[in-house]
């Protein structure tokens, strides 16, 4: 599919950051484009797919495949009702989680097929694919730390044990490696102004927007230089 707009995806464990900096890029991607910008995520960004996050999160326990056919039907639905209607209208879309977190916990942390994960998932989104993906890479050890502060209770993904979620990381730092063109990898633990700074630059080169960021920031230097801003240390109608 070649859409007018921009299909960008954020991964990693959980509580790596992925919700904070995907709300801020939206941000700063809306004003420095002028287009409608999408924040959405994976399971549930519909309503329908709400009520499989609930089932498949949250519900009665199930066996790997039914887990994995739950997560490619979300996907599918998310896909053909809200994603690609918005790329064919210009927008750009950002999504919590895409197919790589399928195959890095179905395939990485449950230790199904890696191939056959993807190719479900791939089927189900008729082969859409993000442009960018960034990846926050965190110990899942501090990710947790960071998460301990809240008090809703760990969903079935979240109890899953250490070892799983190691073997995640794993999986998503393979993936990456094996198609740079397409990944952004950065270290997460890091403060979050300074890990948005890079995804911005990462983002806006590999969107080929590069030349709207230096006419931004050359905007910025102009109205700072400009009349009427008072100087630091200037005194007020002195
Ligand atoms: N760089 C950072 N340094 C320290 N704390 C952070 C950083 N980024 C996010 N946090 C905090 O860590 C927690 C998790 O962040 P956030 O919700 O953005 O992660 P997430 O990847 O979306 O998590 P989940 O997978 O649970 O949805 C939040 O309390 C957030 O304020
Ligand atoms: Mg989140």
């Amino acid at each position: 599919m070649s859409a007018p707009g921009y299909f960008i995806s954020f991964e990693g464990g959980d509580g790596v950051g992925k919700s904070t900096q995907s709300r801020l890029l939206g941000d700063w991607l809306a004003e420095l484009t002028g287009r409608e910008v999408v924040l959405t995520r994976e399971p549930g960004g519909t309503s329908l797919g709400a009520e499989l996050r609930a089932a498949v999160l949250h519900g009665e326990d199930m066996d790997s495949r039914t887990e994995a056919l739950l997560y490619a039907a979300d996907r599918a639905h998310h896909v053909a009702s809200l994603v690609k209607p918005a790329l064919e209208r210009g927008a750009i879309v950002i999504t919590d989680r895409y197919l790589d977190s399928s195959v890095a916990y179905q395939a990485g942390g449950r230790a199904l097929d890696a191939k056959a994960v993807e190719r479900l998932s791939l089927w189900a989104v008729d082969g859409l694919l993000p442009r960018v993906t960034v990846l926050l890479d965190l110990d899942p050890v501090v990710a947790e730390a960071r998460r301990g502060t809240r008090d809703d209770s760990p969903d079935r993904l979240e109890r899953a044990g250490d070892e799983f979620h190691r073997r995640t990381r794993e999986a998503f730092l393979a993936r990456a490696a094996a198609d740079p063109a397409r990944w952004v990898v950065l270290d997460a633990d890091a403060p979050v102004e300074d890990i948005q700074a890079q995804i911005r630059v990462d983002v806006a080169a590999r969107l080929g927007l590069t030349p709207v960021v230096d006419e931004a920031v050359d905007l910025s230097l102009a109205t700072r230089e400009g009349p009427g801003e008072p100087r630091p240390g200037e005194a007020e109608g002195a």
